[in-house]
């Protein structure tokens, strides 16, 4: 896929300003085909080329709402008139934590800005709380942008080391080693592993950070009873459960993962769709571990942590999300995941569909299910490439790393469907002839 002249020119512009041109390195896609988004509205982004695409991104899920939603631009309008920082509780930032209380079931909470920063605190608080210092997280599990995450996010499928316990690997340069030392990172869906690392090392773990799906995976689902493993020993051995719902927070149900999958957790991070593409984040949690979170007992703060604009941006869109939008979201989701079945049935190629209907993924493999990072990792990644190189080219644009899930929004209609499955069957014929 090439950008249009007026992307590349931009680009080029970008280039000598901003390192690579981009704000973070996923948003690079080559020299020649990174896009300069020009506006969104609703399912739909054009290009600086004026090119509209039908969006399965949604800006890495948030937007689940569909772009610039008019209620919420309103309601944000009508609330910076107030100002917007204050270093000070405001109105919003109580009725957004009312309402995330209320949705999920936390019994409180503090607002963070970003996704990334929520794990971060969230694993503060879990050290505190526990008094041990290790991190226990999952193979091709992203928690964010910090150096407790990028361990194992992508890492090589041969050469790692023993099964239970595979060599930790950074995601890159700049992360100290050191930090290796405090983490442990094991396959997903593998209760024996986890039990046996459990058994030998609990006393030095505090927390076990869990993406309730893989949604960095292609959503690989947990298999039944794995998160209700993973609760059961958290609570056997005093070791605080992290449920980092950044993505599946406010999608995949009114009260996230917990609610669809009945899975308490004693900390859950909140991000992406809280504020519809609006940068407001939360980390809730029981009470029993968030009310040591204060002066003199755990730090956490942040100059712009419930600021006006995220906050109000929070507030609408938790009222619409209550009023049943995520109902459009499940129904797209599942009138596309039945057009896919059959296109890649009839083309003949071995798949795996998972995942929730909010947020999709598609492997091509010949595993039956897709449990773990070895399974999508062992998928072959060039002819799902292809094919969605070809699907961006024409208009529908899912995220063009094999990785992410299709997020879908309330704004996709059924008429979307048609022409997104139209699209992607002739990209699969084209690519498999
Ligand atoms: C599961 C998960 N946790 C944390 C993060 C980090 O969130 P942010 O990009 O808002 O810092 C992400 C981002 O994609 C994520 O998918």
């Amino acid at each position: 896929m090439k950008s249009g002249p007026k992307s590349k020119a931009m680009f080029d512009r970008a280039a000598k300003s901003i390192s690579g041109g981009v704000s973070s390195n996923f948003r690079y896609w080559g020299d020649n085909s990174t896009l300069i988004v020009k506006k969104a509205k609703g399912a739909y982004l054009w290009d600086q080329d004026d090119k509209r695409y039908v969006d399965y991104r949604l800006g890495f899920g948030p937007v689940v709402l569909g772009h610039a939603r008019d209620e919420i631009n309103e309601h944000v309008s009508e609330a910076i008139k107030m100002g917007t920082t204050f270093a000070m509780t405001n109105e919003y930032e109580i009725r957004v934590a009312e309402k995330i209380r209320k949705m999920t079931g936390v019994d409180l909470v503090r607002m963070t800005n970003t996704g990334t920063e929520a794990t971060m605190g969230a694993i503060r608080i879990a050290r505190a709380f526990t008094g041990r210092d290790k991190v226990l997280k999952f193979d091709g599990a992203y928690h964010g942008f910090h150096d407790y995450s990028l361990w194992n996010t992508y890492p090589p499928t041969t050469g790692v080391g023993y099964r239970n316990s595979p060599f930790l690997i950074p995601q890159g340069s700049g992360i100290p080693r050191s930090i290796g030392d405090l983490m442990y990172s094991l396959p997903f869906n593998d209760k024996e592993i986890l039990e046996t690392k459990l058994k030998e090392r609990w006393q030095d773990i505090a927390c076990i950070i869990v993406e309730p799906l893989l949604g960095n995976q292609a959503s690989i689902m947990p298999q039944d009873g794995f998160l209700d493993f993973i609760r059961e020993q958290c609570t056997k051995y005093g070791i605080v459960m992290i449920m980092d719902e950044v993505k599946t927070g406010f999608r995949i149900a009114k009260g996230g993962a917990q609610e669809y999958f009945n899975v308490k957790a004693d900390l859950v991070t909140y991000a992406k769709c809280l504020g519809n593409g609006f940068p407001a984040a939360a980390i809730g949690g029981q009470k029993h571990i968030m009310k040591e979170v204060g002066p003199g007992k755990i730090p956490h703060g942040g100059t712009f942590g419930a600021n006006i604009v995220a906050m109000a941006a929070a507030d609408k869109t938790l009222d619409l999300i209550e009023s049943g939008e995520l109902d459009k979201v499940n129904a797209h989701g599942k009138l596309l995941r039945a057009g896919w079945k059959k296109i890649l049935d009839k083309a003949g190629v071995p798949y795996v569909i998972q995942g929730p209907d909010a947020m999709p993924g598609i492997v091509f493999t010949e595993e039956p299910v897709c449990k773990e990072y070895k399974h999508w990792a062992d998928g072959d990644h060039d002819t799902y490439d292809a094919i969605i190189n070809k699907c961006i080219e024409n208009g529908v644009m899912p995220d063009y790393d094999s990785r992410e899930p299709w997020f879908i929004s309330s704004c996709h209609t059924d008429k979307d469907a048609d022409f997104v499955l139209d699209v992607f069957e002739n990209a699969v014929k084209d690519v498999l002839k």
